[in-house]
């Protein structure tokens, strides 16, 4: 019989225990820029698919420059795009489904999963004020919220654009979607949300611009103006869709302003809190989120800020009806018209097949807590604020904003224009110690830090400004 640590499996894990302490002692690159046809020689790809024969003996063969040439992202120096550098319970959970496999939408195919999310949607809604109770009481409490875990942010905008337009048309689903109603969303809001604008059968015209400041963080003040106008082109305002935060610059747009003007005009609050919603753990930062429980909706991504890897993130409702109304299907072999909310999620889901994203959360938790998540959440954008008073201080760089989340933007003075900034970042990625993204605001390119990694650093900091420096050289 084959001794364990003789297995593939066992391999594998060994040489991704060596890939993570390479990367976290920051022994390695954070990425190499390499083009594809050069990775898929590397990887020796139609080889493998041809022949097969991959195994025990020479896993290496392939695993080895497939890590290389990954993105490291649990090295100090991955401060790119707001994906959670994973905590190695959520990779346990990934693991354990990869083995088990038991997609969730229905209960009867995978019950614990099923369980474990209802637990730890009921946990989410709590955070928001929706829910009271026992977590995992299971009493039908027609007062609390609901929700349910999807592959992404996007699917769960897109489920709110959906819940929303049932509510105000609830014909839309067998006539069509009316060509008069119109969402108010500010410009700078993900594109996710637009695009589940046209595939609800809205169109783009159906979008009308909230006005912003010159940080692209939405005027309450102005919001009436913008009603009247669509009102007098014939349009229904039905929707308003805000940021907490801002994907460009982490900035929260007020909810609690904006809440005023939709219960003003009995109008769906939908809050895309896909990045910041995690504020929500921590007293010291849920003053950003204030206002959260008189929204309508919520989106939370867990693959974010906290510590689960992708995917898990969460549509969630005020109001266990709006999420009952968003679909309506029969599908003989798998649904069997239950007329409350169970734990088959599939009638209120996007997907048919899903993850057991629940167990990836839920694993993360259980080893921490929920107050060693808060805390990283607050670890994270108190170092942001950190990072930000040394580039500020710096007299070659510009800060255009003082950070509320963990997304921090900056310019090096030392070069020209919007072209320049995206040259540096293109010099650092391709010197590989750091990687960073840019974002636009008011016309101006800046470099952009998403400080997801708890190693990251001010030395870290202090050397991507000299790496900043020395590329700009
Ligand atoms: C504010 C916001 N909403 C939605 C999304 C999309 O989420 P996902 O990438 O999980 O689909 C993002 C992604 O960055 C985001 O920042």
């Amino acid at each position: 019989m084959t001794k364990p640590s003789n297995t593939l499996s066992a391999k594998v894990l060994a040489a991704l225990e060596v890939y993570t302490e390479e990367s976290r002692t920051a022994k390695t690159h954070v990425v190499r820029q390499k083009n594809p046809e050069f990775l898929a020689g590397e990887m020796q790809l139609s080889n493998w698919i041809r022949k097969g024969g991959l195994g025990a003996d020479n896993y290496g063969e392939f695993l080895t420059p497939y890590l290389e040439h990954s993105q490291h992202m649990h090295h100090p120096g991955f401060i790119g795009h707001q994906v959670a550098v994973p905590h190695e319970g959520a990779s346990i959970a990934d693991m354990i489904h990869g083995v088990i496999n038991n997609p969730m939408a229905v209960y009867e195919m995978g019950p614990t999963a099923s369980v474990i999310e209802r637990v730890v949607v009921n946990w989410m809604l709590e955070k928001c004020g929706w829910f009271t109770g026992a977590i995992d009481g299971f009493d039908a409490n027609p007062d609390n919220g609901a929700g349910v875990l999807t592959h992404g942010g996007s699917l769960a905008n897109l489920t709110a654009v959906l819940a929303a337009r049932a509510q105000a048309a609830p014909n839309a689903w067998t006539e069509g979607t009316p060509h008069d109603l119109a969402i108010i969303a500010p410009a700078a809001t993900h594109y996710s949300l637009a695009r589940a604008v046209s595939i609800a059968g809205f169109g783009q015209n159906a979008i009308r611009t909230a006005p912003v400041n010159d940080l692209d963080v939405l005027r309450p003040e102005k919001l009436e103006e913008t009603f009247r106008k669509a009102c007098d082109a014939g349009q229904k305002v039905f929707m308003v869709s805000i940021n907490a935060c801002t994907t460009a610059t982490g900035l929260y747009d007020p909810i609690d302003e904006v809440a005023e003007f939709c219960e003003r005009h009995n109008l769906w609050l939908h809050v895309d809190g896909a990045h910041g919603a995690s504020a929500l753990l921590s007293q010291k930062e849920r003053h950003l989120m204030k206002g959260m429980a008189r929204a309508d909706s919520v989106t939370w991504d867990a693959h974010k800020m906290l510590r689960t890897s992708a995917l898990c993130a969460a549509i969630l409702f005020k109001d266990q009806k709006s999420m009952v109304g968003t679909f309506h299907q029969d599908a003989s072999y798998i649904f069997y018209g239950e007329d409350q909310i169970g734990f088959d999620v599939g009638p209120y889901a996007v997907e048919c097949t899903k993850s057991a994203l629940g167990a990836k959360l839920f694993w993360v938790l259980a080893m921490e807590g929920e107050q060693g998540l808060a805390g990283f959440v607050e670890k994270s954008y108190d170092n942001t604020r950190k990072f930000y008073e040394l580039i500020n201080a710096q007299p070659d760089f510009t800060c255009p904003y003082r950070p509320e989340a963990n997304i921090l933007c900056f310019k090096y003075d030392g070069v020209d224009d919007n072209e320049a900034q995206l040259a540096l970042r293109e010099k650092i990625l391709k010197r590989g110690s750091f990687y960073i993204t840019t974002a636009e605001i008011n016309g101006v390119r800046y470099l952009r830090l998403s400080v997801m990694n708890p190693l990251t650093s001010v030395e870290t900091i202090e050397e991507l400004l000299a790496e900043i420096r020395l590329c700009a050289a």
